[in-house]
């Protein structure tokens, strides 16, 4: 079976925002494929990150696609702005949104992408009325609100289970995992069916973040038995 390549997504939060422009000049030049942008709202997780003015200053220099995850309650209100402030795919968490397929929908409209995130306590199979839908999919494997938590090993169940409820309905689902991930499980969630690999701490906090990038992305399918 031929898996295609994974993509890479440093996330943004463990920047340093006082050289904001340094880290995403070091993106743009590195292996990653996208930008992971988290907005917290400090309701929906006990956090809150940045908002629009930040977004749309790290997309003027951005060379790669803006991956926006929306950590807040009732995101509907805001993915407008989003678009406007240059996200290229909003995710949204099914947790949040009472009307999923509605607030999914809006957000092709607006000619992006559309994702949606399920925290670490909520099962794959309320996926079921919406894979279809979707591009994308995050598992949370930390819980949100924080970079650089522990990595919670149910999540290899939940991928698989994904890929087995997407089969025959959504062949071209990405599947994105988020959180406390490294060199040490990469291949593992590359080989339990994960395509995107969210990374924060491993990247930002590396001595060499460029090679910490490729390291993740080296990890190549001609290693992984499926
Ligand atoms: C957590 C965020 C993650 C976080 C990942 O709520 O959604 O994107 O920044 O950071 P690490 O890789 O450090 O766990
Ligand atoms: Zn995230």
């Amino acid at each position: 079976m031929s898996k295609r390549k994974h993509l890479v997504a440093p996330s943004v939060l463990s920047a340093d925002f006082a050289h904001l422009y340094d880290d995403i000049a070091m993106v743009n030049q590195s292996e990653a494929d996208w930008f992971h942008i988290d907005i917290m709202d400090g309701v929906f997780v006990p956090n809150i990150s940045f908002g629009f003015p930040v977004l749309a200053s790290i997309a003027h220099y951005a060379r790669k696609p803006l991956d926006v995850h929306l950590m807040i309650t009732d995101p509907d209100k805001y993915i407008k702005q989003f678009k406007a402030a240059g996200a290229d795919n909003i995710t949204v968490h099914l947790e949040a949104c009472t009307h999923l397929n509605r607030t999914v929908h809006a957000i092709k409209e607006l000619g992006c992408t559309a994702g949606v995130a399920i925290n670490p306590s909520t099962p794959v199979a309320l996926l079921h009325e919406i894979v279809e839908d979707v591009d994308v999919v995050l598992i949370m494997s930390v819980n949100p609100g924080f970079g650089g938590q522990k990595f919670i090993e149910t999540t290899y169940r939940k991928i698989r289970e994904l890929r087995d409820l997407a089969a025959g309905r959504n062949d071209g689902l990405l599947i994105e995992i988020d959180g406390g991930i490294s060199n040490h499980n990469a291949l593992a969630l590359l080989k339990a069916g994960a395509d995107v690999l969210v990374a924060g701490n491993f990247i930002f906090a590396a001595k060499n973040p460029v090679h910490a990038i490729a390291e993740l992305k080296r990890i190549t399918p001609d290693l992984i038995s499926m």
